[in-house]
């Protein structure tokens, strides 16, 4: 980049923490790095790997993300108080760029009813946990939880402690989806013109997108030199999610000619990433969901088609290719090769090594078998399926079932466990895959309640693959669970298996949130 060019904006990833946190999106360990990995390859600035303290399954997957992911920075969350952040520094101390987030909130809301503490209380926390922070790193990041709710006398003042303290960026969130543009960008405004030395610090913005408007409360911060963006994949997060990272990426890219401002970010991989934390999570994004929903770049409308013939700008203000969404959709089947399975799955972004794609064109040529038009939604379901799972505890082995006329289903599933045992119990249901679900249940012994089941084919046609989708309470949380087949129930028995494989792995483990308030005893103070 010539000297001349403008700085990158930075991209704070949080996928991995806010993003995790919310319902649906637990990810355990082997997941949580291989987005790490993607989130690394597509060129995010830092990566918010988790919240240390939350449980040992957060504290060793930031720690695991921090042994071997070199290029970004990488933070972990602490709240203002000395075990936090110790427990975060322990985390990250083998990363070569490490960042430590403190956060305490300061809207009278949150001083009066979760804190009980006074203004000046909240100061003296704030600039005692920066400096100790700064202690293990001197790369520290302040965020004054529900900063949009905040009286503008008191962030400033805030703020203006924490820089002192030693703080080198200061995010501004918008904890509860509040703010709207004008409003966000006259906070960044004022802090950028009221804090002493603010061009040495890095204003961040974290929005949340209870009103629809978080990507376009940041970008009306960015115009007022806000230069972190914490945005995460899909726009996962709390209740109506984070900043969309792809969205914002690509606003700031589409409009360069308005905003002026690079990323780093290799859009090519947006597409790609964003499909791999569907398939780890089990959530899939809304077809109409802007850059990486299905819809986003079909042109149903005929005089839209016809514009597009003529000329593709008619309509379309970013190309698919753009953000990795293959352009020509090459159709494989029986007679296709390894050179075109291998070509094909690294266009659509995936890194297999030699025994995963010899695993890969093995599963391609049963599937081809069976199914006469292999699509690239078909290969991406497979890879999926087989790598996508990580130590299962219980497989699939077989299962019969029946569904008639006037006599109740049932069904019987045969599953391995891992030790080597199977079991297989015969159940009764409302309908085949209910049988099937029960007849899984009982022989796991693992009960769940089923809160959302869906079911809709990967590409077109009788022959298709069905994806099945479902979501379980468990413990009052949510789980998510993924399964692909040609046969929609054996579909929907993955589905339901991948949940019980993370019930089972004890990966859902109890944590608390940031947002969540603890009691003063347990709450260790400085
Ligand atoms: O939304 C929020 O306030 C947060 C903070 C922890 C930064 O996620
Ligand atoms: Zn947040």
């Amino acid at each position: 980049m010539s000297t001349n060019s403008p700085e990158p904006v930075l991209i704070f990833d949080t996928t991995l923490r806010d993003g995790e946190q919310s319902p649906g999106c637990s990810m355990n360990l082997t997941e949580k790095l291989e987005m790490a990995r993607g989130l690394r390859d597509l060129g995010v600035d830092i990566i918010e790997a988790g919240f240390p303290i939350a449980s040992v399954g957060d504290f060793e997957a930031v720690r695991a993300i921090a042994r071997e992911i070199t290029g970004p920075i990488i933070c972990g969350l602490a709240r203002c108080n000395n075990a936090d952040i110790d427990r975060a520094a322990e985390a990250l101390k083998d990363a070569p760029r490490r960042r430590i987030h403190v956060f305490l909130a300061t809207s009278a809301i949150h001083r009066e009813f979760k804190l009980k503490m006074t203004r000046e209380e909240i100061i003296k926390r704030a600039v005692d946990s920066v400096q100790r922070a700064r202690q293990f790193t001197d790369d520290v990041e302040f965020s004054p939880e529900d900063a949009a709710r905040t009286e503008l006398d008191f962030l400033t003042e805030v703020c203006i402690a924490a820089a002192e303290a030693g703080a080198k960026t200061l995010n501004i969130p918008d904890t509860v989806g509040y703010a709207v543009p004008s409003h966000y960008a006259a906070i960044i405004r004022h802090l950028k013109a009221n804090i002493p030395h603010s061009d040495k610090l890095i204003f961040s913005v974290h929005c949340h997108n209870d009103l629809g408007l978080a990507v376009a409360n940041s970008l009306a911060a960015v115009q007022e030199g806000a230069r972190q963006i914490e945005c995460t994949i899909n726009g996962i997060g709390e209740r109506a999610g984070n900043t969309a990272l792809e969205e914002i990426v690509m606003a700031l890219r589409t409009r360069y000619d308005f905003y002026q401002l690079p990323t780093r970010i290799n859009t090519k991989m947006l597409y790609p990433l964003s499909r791999k934390l569907s398939s780890i999570t089990g959530m899939q994004v809304q077809r109409n969901k802007a850059i990486v929903g299905q819809n986003a770049f079909a042109h149903e409308a005929g005089i839209h088609q016809d514009g597009m013939l003529k000329n593709r700008s008619t309509y379309e203000i970013m190309r698919p290719e753009d953000v990795g969404i293959p352009s020509t959709e090459l159709v494989l089947g029986k007679h296709s090769g390894r050179n075109a399975l291998k070509h094909r799955v690294e266009e659509l972004g995936y890194k297999l090594d030699d025994q995963q794609f010899q695993q890969l064109f093995e599963s391609f040529k049963a599937l081809a078998d069976r199914k006469k038009n292999v699509y690239d939604a078909d290969i991406e379901a497979l890879i999926d399926n087989q790598f996508h799972s990580g130590g299962e505890i219980w497989t699939l082995l077989n299962f019969t079932c029946s569904a008639s006329f006037g006599v109740p289903p049932t069904a019987a599933v045969t599953l391995k466990h891992r030790d080597g045992h199977t079991v297989c119990e015969p159940a009764i249901g409302d309908g085949p895959v209910d049988a099937v679900l029960k007849s899984i249940q009982k022989g796991t012994g693992v009960e769940l309640k089923v809160t959302d089941y869906r079911v809709r084919s990967v590409t077109g046609g009788l022959d298709a693959q069905a994806e099945a989708t479902l979501e379980v309470e468990y413990e009052n949380k949510k789980l998510n669970g993924r399964g692909l087949n040609t046969n929609v129930i054996e579909a929907s028995a993955l589905a339901f298996l991948q949940v019980i494989n993370r019930i089972a792995q004890r990966q859902i483990r109890p944590r608390l949130k940031p947002t969540d308030h603890v009691p003063t005893e347990v709450v260790p103070t400085i």
